[in-house]
C-alpha cells in the first residue's frame, strides 16, 4: 500500500500534485470559483467583517500563510489562533464574523471544542476539513471539503497543501466577490492556481539534490528557519516537520525579529534557512542573514528563480519555480518537507510514526 515507497511519507509527499489539482478542481469551474457546495452566498461573503482562522499544529500553520492572502486580497481583518487559546480566552467576536477551522482529521479535540464555542457564541462557522464525515465536518455550519485522500503519515504533507488551496480559493472567491480585485486578476489568481500542481511536481524532480543536503545535515544539533510575511509563515512549516520527524531542535523565526533575542544562539556552523519568496522583503531578509552569517551561520537559501545574487550570501541555495507570491507557500514547503524527510531517514528513525505523537490528537 506504500505503492513501492519507503515510507508513507515520501508517498504522500509525492500525491501533493494530484491533491492540489483535485482540491482546485472541486470548486474552479469554467474559469471561476464556485462555493455553492460549500454553502456561503456572495451576500454572506459581503457582509463579512472580520476572520477567525483557529486550528493547530501545521493547519495553524496554514491560516497563518492564509490570513497573508485574505488580508491582502479580500481586504478583510483576519487572525489567527491556535484552537488550544482561542477556546479558553474570553475573545470577543465579532457578531459578523466568520471562524473558519482547519483540520485534516475533523477530530482534534481543542479544535472542535473552538468550533463548538464559536457556534454558542453565535458567530458563523465553516470547517476546512480531509475526513468526509468528522465530527468538525458534522458541526460546522459550512463545509470546504479538502481532496487530499486519506493520510497515513505523522507528518502531514498532502492535507496542509489541499488546506493552503482551500484558504486561497476562499480568499480569491471573497476578493472577487467583495470588488477589491478585478476581473483580470480574478482571472490570473485563478490561472497561477491552476499551474501550482506542475511546479510542485517539477519541485520533486529534484529531490535527489535535496537528499544529499539533508544527509549531510543528521548531525545538526538546532536548525534555525527564517523569513518575513508569507515566509515566516512556510518557517514555521518548515521546521515543525523538522522537529516532529528529525528530533533536531529548530526554531522559526520572523527574520527581523532575530536581534530581540535569537541570535544570540547562532554558533559557528548553526544551520539558518532563510525563506526569500517575496520580492518586497527580499533585500531585508538577506541583510539579516548576513547578520548570521558573520555569527558564523551556515547558510541554505531558499528562494525563487532568478534570485541569484542569494548565492553571493549563502552556500547552498534551493529555487522554486515562480508563482503569484500569494500563494509561493505551496511551492516553498516541498523542499522543506523533504528536508525533514530525509533527514529522519539518514537519522534511521521511524518517520512515519515519530515517538510521543499521534495522527489525531483528540485529547486536550
Ligand atoms: O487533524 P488536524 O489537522 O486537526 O491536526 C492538527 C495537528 O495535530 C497536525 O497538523 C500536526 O501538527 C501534524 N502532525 C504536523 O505534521
Amino acid at each position: 500500500e506504500k505503492a513501492g515507497f519507503e515510507h508513507f511519507m515520501i508517498k504522500e509527499i509525492h500525491e501533493q500534485p494530484k491533491a492540489v489539482h483535485d482540491t482546485i478542481n472541486s470548486v474552479v469551474k469554467d474559469g471561476a470559483i464556485d462555493l455553492s457546495e460549500v454553502g456561503l452566498t456572495e451576500e454572506q461573503i459581503k457582509n463579512i467583517s472580520q476572520i477567525y482562522i483557529v486550528a493547530c499544529g501545521s493547519a495553524y500553520h496554514v491560516g497563518v500563510a492564509c490570513q497573508y492572502v485574505f488580508e491582502d486580497l479580500a481586504e478583510i481583518p483576519v487572525r489567527v489562533e491556535l484552537a488550544s487559546e482561542f477556546r479558553y480566552r474570553k475573545m470577543v467576536l465579532d457578531p459578523n464574523g466568520l471562524v473558519i477551522i482547519v483540520s485534516q482529521s475533523g477530530e482534534t479535540a481543542d479544535s472542535l471544542a473552538a468550533l463548538r464555542l464559536a457556534k454558542k457564541k453565535g458567530v458563523k462557522t465553516l470547517g476546512i476539513v480531509n475526513v468526509v464525515g468528522s465530527s468538525i465536518a458534522r458541526e460546522a455550519d459550512n463545509v470546504f471539503y479538502t481532496l487530499a485522500g486519506p493520510e497515513i503519515a505523522v507528518a502531514t504533507t498532502k492535507a496542509y497543501s489541499t488546506q493552503l488551496i482551500a484558504g486561497y480559493c476562499l480568499a480569491v472567491q471573497f476578493a472577487k466577490v467583495r470588488g477589491s480585485i478585478d476581473d483580470t486578476q480574478y482571472a490570473h489568481l485563478i490561472d497561477e492556481m491552476q499551474q501550482l500542481p506542475d511546479k510542485i511536481a517539477k519541485i520533486l524532480e529534484d529531490k535527489e539534490r535535496i537528499q544529499w543536503f539533508a544527509a549531510k545535515q543528521a548531525n545538526a544539533g538546532d536548525i534555525f528557519f527564517i523569513g518575513r510575511g508569507i515566509d515566516y509563515a512556510i518557517s514555521l512549516e518548515g521546521s515543525l516537520k523538522m522537529k516532529e520527524i528529525s528530533y533536531i531542535h529548530s526554531e522559526a523565526y520572523a527574520a527581523g525579529e532575530l536581534k530581540h533575542g535569537t541570535i544570540s544562539l547562532i554558533e559557528d556552523g548553526t544551520l539558518v534557512i532563510g525563506v526569500l519568496t517575496q520580492s518586497e522583503l527580499y533585500e531585508k531578509t538577506v541583510s539579516n542573514m548576513v547578520e548570521c552569517k558573520s555569527r558564523g551561520a551556515y547558510l541554505m537559501g531558499l528562494t525563487t528563480y532568478g534570485n541569484y545574487n542569494i548565492e553571493d550570501t549563502v552556500s547552498f541555495t534551493v529555487y522554486i519555480p515562480k508563482t503569484d507570491e500569494h500563494f509561493a507557500t505551496s511551492l516553498a514547503v516541498i523542499p522543506l518537507q523533504l528536508m525533514g524527510y530525509y533527514v529522519s531517514v539518514a537519522k534511521g528513525l521511524d518517520v512515519d510514526k515519530p515517538r510521543n505523537l499521534a495522527k489525531s490528537v483528540t485529547v486536550e
